[in-house]
């Protein structure tokens, strides 16, 4: 069965997102590779643990640094290349494209998005100055010639009712810095604040419609049983866990 499917190639995949991504591609049956950063004396004991579950759930892990050579042989070893390096490694990827134009083979690739829609909101410019970076890779792959999905996740999973009610702190109190006038925060403390900012005041992730090419992704998976924010308040009352962050610099 393995022969016919697509081979799928990972970078970012010990990450937050990037372990879901390895988990469901190898649990779809597709023989999946991931690219990851030499494991050294330096290397968190939870990336350790996460290579050996990786390792015993069939996933083939391959260490290396962003070297074109090294990138472009492990490429040619997939059908499909997905990528969810941090915001901050974002332009890193232009070492992806390239090597991808030179190895050829690639029939998909699917870059680091997971945000929002970025080519059609228009946040405070702190966020777009970050959204900016993420445009132009679409642009890059798109003048590249390579086949591509954008993946818009907005406010997918617990991510962001997390961040805003943050349950798991049980502050009873809340806390204003300053006189609560203040007009201006230092980079990169902006770019949290504007994303909060465009999603639960301006309502930036709604602000449009889907068009021909757009697929709302819950139709991918009619039978899946996906979490309503219902469900997750209620499971926020019992066992709250704790927020994550993405990074920022
Ligand atoms: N919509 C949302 O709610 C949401 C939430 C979070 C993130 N995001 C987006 O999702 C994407 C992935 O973010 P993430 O939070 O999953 O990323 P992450 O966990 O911070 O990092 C992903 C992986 O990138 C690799 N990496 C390569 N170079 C790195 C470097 N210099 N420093 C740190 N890691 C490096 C690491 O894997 P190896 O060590 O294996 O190489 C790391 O595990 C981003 O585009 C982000 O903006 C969206």
């Amino acid at each position: 069965m393995e022969a016919n499917k697509n081979r799928i190639l990972v970078f970012g995949g010990t990450g937050y997102i990037g372990k879901y991504v390895v988990k469901a591609s190898i649990s779809l049956g597709y023989p999946t590779l991931v690219y990851t950063r030499p494991i050294n004396s330096q290397t968190s004991p939870s990336k350790i643990q996460l290579c050996k579950e990786f390792n015993s759930i069939g996933a083939t892990l391959v260490e290396g640094e962003l070297e074109h050579d090294q990138i472009v042989r492990v490429i040619k070893e997939a059908d499909i290349v997905i990528c969810t390096f941090p915001y901050p490694q974002v332009m890193e990827q232009l070492k992806i494209v390239d090597a991808i134009k030179v190895a050829g083979n690639i029939k998909r690739f699917v870059p680091s998005d997971f945000g929002v829609e970025e080519d059609r909101v228009h946040p405070l410019p702190p966020f777009q100055a970050f959204l900016d970076k993420k445009i132009k890779i679409r642009r890059e792959i798109e003048a590249a010639g390579i086949p591509y999905t954008y993946v818009s996740a907005n406010c997918f999973g617990a991510y962001f009712v997390n961040i805003l009610l943050r349950p798991y702190e049980k502050n009873k109190d809340i806390v204003v810095h300053g006189s609560g006038q203040v007009k201006a925060l230092p980079p990169p403390e902006d770019i949290p604040i504007s994303i909060i900012h465009s999603i639960f005041v301006r309502g930036d992730m709604a602000n449009f419609e889907l068009e021909e090419d757009d697929l709302e992704a819950s139709q991918l998976y009619p039978g899946y049983n996906y979490t309503s924010i219902d469900q997750l308040l209620d499971k926020f009352l019992v066992d709250p866990i704790p927020p994550a962050y993405g990074a920022f610099e």
